[in-house]
């Protein structure tokens, strides 16, 4: 089968042993089990740091950049002896790496393999209502469609795409479907030379999945469609715990995703310092030291990580324990993951190189002017009876618009979670600021377009409608609160 192309390389990097399991990871909605331990299959893995494949760009026009994706099934091998029906993005999951330039403009030619409708939608992206692959632009099963847009300037950032049919969301992305944009600066249009060149600048995309005892995708349970569901195969780049290869003194870039359906990642590599550079939509003003870093669903963080250990030395990227909250009275109203092992991190033997000095000012972030902003109030809230997440008392409704703004407007959103669990919050086309949190003024200006908002917390945002009139989508980012009602439509006109 061709979708297997990529696969081979991508997903059959796992090593399995029958009955040697590491008890080092424990999963939150499996008490006894291990991450190692995946739908009762042993899984022992620790394969090479694996960079997603990049996707090609077919056109010889300067400032254009024309690809081919391919959505479609395939079966793969994840579990001795098994064969697991996946869906991928031209043969590998995660889907090819989309490479952009601020001002480029982007020709997707897209094919719908699969056997049911899909679209793509480009997450983060400041593009055409038409392109944002709305559940009301469906593309048939067999059909083919182009996605055509301009990458805006000052966009330089990481950004992703994935499905986002009606309904069918949450399923398609557990079943395969997502990849990353990075944009680069004009500036700087192949890469890191803004931060610096001798810095390894790494992809590292964070998933979940969750495997039956046939190794097949497992169906949402009641409590996952709740909860939204979290697995016990942890992916990152497509492999389970791969091995990152560094050496002592040379600071490591990282670009990281939380692809994953459901599951918050507490970050923290012990002993280092995690350097906050970037966020959804590109670099900070200036650098944060953090010992630990919060992202939730859809989120992005760029972090520099001086690599201050010894030659020879392993460390861990991890996922601390953090409780999201729970609306099930069976467990309290908590909901807290165990500490988890991502990545290892390997120092090799040779001698420290002399440690390059992180930039001290990254980019000019204006801050957004709200001086003459109307304020939006937005309520999230959740009701275990009838199964559903709300917002501003009602369930979604693709023929409803929920909000309109005015074309040029400015506005301020007051966002308050009434519910009993954290919700990742996202808004389609355009990208925002947070202003504060309880009260309390964001520490510091960054794009964003997805964020947490945790119980009893009111975070107020600001955006700018100035263009791109139409339909787009605002929702709850665990994929199983989006399609259980928690999603409104806002009208820019
Ligand atoms: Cu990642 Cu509606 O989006
Ligand atoms: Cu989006
Ligand atoms: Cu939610």
């Amino acid at each position: 089968m061709s979708g297997l192309k990529f696969l081979g390389l991508v997903l059959l990097v796992f090593a399995f042993a029958a009955c040697s399991s590491t008890p080092t990871n424990a999963d939150s909605t499996d008490a006894g089990a291990t991450a190692n331990d995946v739908g009762g299959n042993d899984v022992v893995s620790s394969p090479a740091f694996p960079e997603p494949p990049l996707a090609v760009n077919a056109s010889k026009e300067p400032g254009t950049f024309e690809t081919q994706l391919t959505a479609e099934a395939a079966d793969v091998t994840l579990i001795p002896g098994k064969t697991t029906h996946v869906y991928v993005y031209n043969g590998s999951v995660p889907g090819p790496t989309l490479d952009l330039v601020e001002g480029q403009h982007v020709v997707i030619h897209f094919t719908n393999k699969l056997p049911e409708p899909t679209t793509i939608h480009w997450h983060g992206l400041h593009i055409p209502a038409a392109q944002d692959g709305h559940p009301s632009d469906p593309i048939a099963p067999g059909a083919s469609h182009d996605y055509v847009f301009d990458i805006p300037k000052g966009s330089a950032g990481l950004y992703w795409y994935h499905p986002h049919p009606e309904g069918k969301t949450a399923s398609q992305v557990s079943m395969g479907l997502a990849g990353m944009i990075r944009v680069h600066p004009v500036a700087d249009p192949h890469g890191h030379d803004l931060i610096s060149a001798e810095f390894p600048d790494h992809l590292v995309i964070l998933s979940d999945n969750k495997l039956d005892a046939q190794g097949q995708i497992a169906a949402d349970t009641q409590i996952d469609q709740i909860n939204g569901r979290e697995g016990d195969l942890l992916l990152v780049n497509g492999a389970v715990k791969p091995t990152l290869t560094v050496q002592a003194g040379q600071t490591q870039r990282l670009r990281i995703i939380n692809a994953s359906a459901a599951r918050y990642y507490l970050l923290a590599i012990p002993g280092h310092t995690l350097t906050q550079i970037g966020s959804d939509g590109g670099l900070l003003t200036a650098p944060v030291p953090q010992s630990q870093i919060l992202l939730s669903p859809a989120e992005r963080v760029e972090v520099l990580v001086a690599m201050s250990g010894s030659p020879g030395t392993t460390t861990t990227l991890q996922a601390l324990p953090y409780n999201r909250g729970a609306m099930d009275p069976n467990t309290m109203g908590t909901l807290t993951s165990a500490q988890l092992d991502l990545m290892n991190i390997q120092y090799t033997a040779d001698q420290p190189i002399a440690v390059t000095t992180i930039p001290t000012s990254l980019a000019v972030v204006k801050p957004i002017d709200v001086s003459k902003a109307t304020t939006r109030e937005i309520k999230l809230t959740e009701d275990m009876m009838n199964k559903g997440f709300f917002i501003n008392g009602k369930k979604y409704d693709g023929t409803r618009v929920d909000s309109s703004a005015a074309l040029g407007s400015t506005e301020i959103w007051s966002i308050t979670n009434k519910g009993d669990m954290d919700h990742p919050f996202h808004l389609h086309g355009f990208p925002f600021q947070i202003l504060d949190r309880n009260g309390t003024p964001e520490p510091f200006v960054a794009w964003k377009d997805t964020f947490n908002i945790r119980k009893n917390e009111i975070v107020r945002i600001a955006m700018q409608f100035n263009d791109f009139p139409g339909r787009w989508l605002y929702h709850c980012h665990i994929l199983e609160h989006e399609e259980l009602g928690m999603m409104g439509t806002l009208e820019v006109k």
